[in-house]
């Protein structure tokens, strides 16, 4: 009887947990998810070392990009050296937990060796040297990476912000416009099954949307093997203008037939000059949250936050990703950028890796009915 007794209310508790589970429903943002979207992080090495941090990213996300390593300064230093040692441990990392790998990047003007397009007095290498150049640094990349990565951001921000068209870059001097054609053509000669996507930022942004579009309407022309197209996504809250920027944004992009995705989210609560993620400007500015960060201010952020995930929300099958630009405030590239050394507050989640008021909201969005 003792024992009937005992085995009864041992259901009742468990039945009683699951219906207050199921009442709760998902915790996470990939559980919140679902199949309808990989949700995403850029990390670094901190991420996959700090047993916290690795907890809270693989809990949290189904998706990873790395911030730096794989960019081919760090792959392809030297002429004839590849450096896969540090990207194969976020390999192996993304493999036992079960998370989806997007590389970034493999053709940017930033954190690039000059050896790809100049010779060493810095002038352009000849069209032909540089193509081949462009050849076996992407065929060797993409070849090392098969069936480990799901996509590669192929060409990153090679749109100009103030000249009309194209950005004035080493690969556009050497080669000439058909880089970008060119850089997707190796990638997937090199691995035909690899998504491969262009990725930029403000292309959402009236002065800049023209352009992207000119850009990925030439490459579809020209039957390019490209999959989609990242809009990066580097907020500021005293900008309130992105969603409805977007809106308009996506389904032509989507009308082109490729897929849309956020690839570097992230909500600047600080004053700030540039727009965007021109990784060259330096500013002077104000450091004003070094004790906390004011209650309004992080509502105010999850309402952006909040705003930005609906739009993916509206776009289903068309948006197929959202990745932010780190995980926690600490490990944020916005505390020195364009002012070094501030204390920034652009992520979802706090420096001691709670969930910030964001975090919810982007949750109830993401588990709306
Ligand atoms: O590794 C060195 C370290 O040895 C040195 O002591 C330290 C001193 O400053 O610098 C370290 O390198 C830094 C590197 O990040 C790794 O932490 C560079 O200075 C710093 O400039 C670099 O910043 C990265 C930035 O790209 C560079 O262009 C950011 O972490 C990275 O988040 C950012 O990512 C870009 C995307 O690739 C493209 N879109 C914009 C986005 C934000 O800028």
């Amino acid at each position: 009887m003792k024992r009937a007794l005992t085995l009864l209310t041992a259901l009742l508790t468990s039945s009683a947990l699951t219906s207050a589970t199921l009442a709760a429903g998902p915790t996470t943002l990939r559980e919140a998810a679902g199949d309808r979207l990989l949700i995403g992080a850029a990390i670094s090495m901190p991420q996959i070392e700090d047993p916290k941090q690795a907890e809270l990213l693989t809990s949290q996300f189904n998706s990873i990009v790395c911030g730096n390593d794989f960019k081919p300064l760090y792959l392809h230093p030297k002429p004839d050296v590849f450096n896969f040692e540090t990207a194969d441990k976020y390999v192996a990392f993304a493999e036992a937990h079960g998370l989806k790998l997007i590389g970034h990047n493999l053709l940017w003007h930033s954190q690039a060796p000059a050896h790809l397009f100049q010779d060493e007095s810095g002038k352009p290498l000849p069209r032909e040297q540089g193509l081949a150049n462009l050849q076996k640094h992407i065929t060797t990349i993409v070849t090392h990476f098969k069936g480990k990565v799901i996509g590669w951001d192929v060409v990153n921000e090679g749109l100009a912000d103030s000249e009309p068209y194209l950005r004035s870059t080493p690969a556009l001097k050497s080669i000439g416009e058909d880089y970008i054609q060119k850089a997707f053509e190796f990638a997937h000669a090199a691995d035909p099954d690899v998504e491969l996507y262009y990725n930029d930022y403000n292309i959402e942004k009236p002065y800049k949307f023209p352009k992207a579009l000119k850009l990925l309407k030439a490459l579809k022309d020209a039957k390019v093997p490209i999959t989609g197209v990242g809009i990066q996504l580097h907020c500021q809250l005293t900008e309130p203008k992105t969603p409805a920027e977007l809106e308009a944004a996506i389904p032509q992009f989507a009308a082109l037939g490729l897929k849309v995705m956020f690839t570097e989210l992230d909500v600047d609560v600080l004053p700030r000059k540039a727009s965007g993620a021109d990784v060259t400007a330096k500013e002077q500015g104000a450091n004003p949250y070094t004790a906390g960060l004011p209650a309004d201010v992080a509502e105010a952020q999850g309402k952006y936050y909040a705003s930005i995930f609906q739009v993916a929300m509206n776009h289903p099958g068309v948006v197929t990703r959202v990745t932010t630009w780190g995980t926690d405030d600490s490990t944020s590239w916005l505390n020195d950028w364009p002012v070094r050394g501030r204390t920034n507050y652009g992520m979802l989640f706090a420096r001691d890796l709670s969930p910030k008021p964001a975090f919810a909201d982007v949750m109830k969005v993401l588990t709306a009915k």
